[in-house]
């Protein structure tokens, strides 16, 4: 069956049947490789992307459950204030290790500051519990987020 998809901002048709997880979507049908694959259980967080805004593990959701619902990814998320702002810090401080996580743990961290601007460590702790990084950058991550938070608000 046929979807139109709102993905980072442009429309795609794309012809897969209606249980297929939006994760194979992204990655085998419009290409976009940089969500990733982990435990495809909703474990692990790596193939966390943005439906309106909240973080969905696009491993375990089926894309007609998609709808009208903009869809956003690491691909575009440097695009948004909140998402330019987080990437830069990251950079900054050297957060990757081997980075398969790092996808996951971007989309996680920009809803985190989109919905909650200037969140507490535990806050931190709280969101981003999902996401597994097996290289154990768990420190710089929550430093990094926090640092972004401490700048002055942004939108979006
Ligand atoms: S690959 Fe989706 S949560 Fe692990
Ligand atoms: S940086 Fe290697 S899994 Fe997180």
């Amino acid at each position: 069956m046929a979807y139109q998809l709102k993905i980072n901002g442009k429309t795609q048709s794309v012809d897969v049947d209606g249980d297929t997880p939006l994760l194979w979507v992204l990655r085998d049908v419009v290409g976009l490789t940089g969500t990733k694959f982990g435990c495809g259980m909703a474990m692990c967080g790596a193939c966390t992307v943005h439906l309106d805004g909240n973080p969905v593990r696009s491993c375990s959701f089926p894309v007609e459950g998609v709808g009208r619902q903009a869809v956003t990814t690491i691909e575009a998320i440097g695009q948004t204030p909140v998402g330019k702002r987080i990437q830069t810090v990251w950079v900054d401080k050297d957060v990757p290790q081997c980075g398969y996580c790092q996808s996951g743990q971007i989309m996680s961290a920009c809803a985190l500051l989109k919905q909650n601007p200037r969140p507490t460590e535990a806050d931190v702790d709280a969101a981003m519990s999902g996401n597994l990084c097996r290289c154990g950058t768990y420190p710089r991550i929550k430093s990094a987020i926090l640092s972004a938070a401490a700048g002055a608000p942004v939108k979006g």
